[in-house]
């Protein structure tokens, strides 16, 4: 089989044929595979309902260790397997997963086992181009700034666990782990306010920058099928999911690749 990638939108997002996810990767699959990630920012592999969720987990565990989520439940059995279903406040703003955390995920991996006939699709939007296209002096800016991320009330009201178990400093613009390339990376989920302001003086600026982040020359949006998987790189992507699900729900299992503290 030839790996082959399709790219879908200008921005970011490809289509990846001609893998088998249920074997194991060879090492050269792998850094083919490896090498569109990093040039396409999120890939979908479509037709992979039959995978079990054995398999998920090992072919996500070929791209790093496997985090589980800090306050959210996992599907029976599978601790590393969360579900995402119907669309919720914290899915429908932009964002990159569990910004709260020190080290916030590298990738996140979807795969779609129920899904409705129309909507809940999820948009995708390439934070290395809100970066580059920002003025220099924006740029310049946005260089010296971080910003307090918080995890939501969920995990602190919830499952108990404190203010500074759910919160983290982080730079405003980041580089990507592997490239280099900065990234923007505040975004309406997690990010409060930049590091020694208060929100009201740092609203304004944020607000700017989640117009800003999700530009549709930006974006891609992927109309999910049931066995579509699709991962993305939390270091150079933000994501929501679109809440016009009017019928059907969605069921997608989810499993994380553990990053590091962004610098
Ligand atoms: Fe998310």
């Amino acid at each position: 089989m030839t790996i082959e990638a399709t790219r879908d939108a200008g921005a970011l997002g490809a289509y990846v044929s001609g893998v088998d996810l249920s074997a194991p990767l060879d090492d050269a699959s792998f850094e083919e595979l490896h090498s569109l990630f990093l040039t396409h920012h999120v890939l979908c592999f479509r037709d992979q309902g039959s995978l079990t969720p054995e398999e998920q987990l090992a072919f996500a565990a070929r791209w790093g260790p496997i985090a589980v989520h800090p306050y959210v439940s996992s599907i029976e059995g599978y601790p590393a397997i969360m579900e995402v279903y119907d669309p919720h406040p914290i899915t429908v703003a932009w964002h990159q997963d569990t910004t709260h955390m020190k080290a916030p995920p590298r990738m996140t991996m979807l795969l779609a086992r129920r899904v409705p006939d129309y909507g809940g699709d999820t948009m995708f939007a390439n934070q290395h181009l809100a970066y580059e296209e920002l003025s220099v002096g924006m740029q310049r800016l946005l260089e010296g700034l971080s910003a307090v991320h918080k995890g939501t009330e969920l995990a602190t009201k919830e499952k108990g666990l404190s203010i500074p178990e759910v919160s983290a400093l982080h730079p405003v613009v980041r580089r990507h782990p592997e490239t280099g390339r900065p990234a923007l990376y505040v975004n309406a989920d997690y990010t409060k306010h930049f590091e020694d302001m208060n929100e009201e003086e740092s609203l304004p600026l944020l607000e700017y920058l989640y117009a800003a982040c999700s530009r549709p020359r930006y974006t891609w949006r992927h109309h999910w099928r049931v066995g579509d998987l699709l991962m993305w790189d939390n270091a150079s992507v933000q994501h929501c999911v679109v809440d016009d699900v009017q019928k059907g729900q969605r069921s997608l299992h989810r499993v994380v690749i553990e990053g590091i503290a962004p610098i």
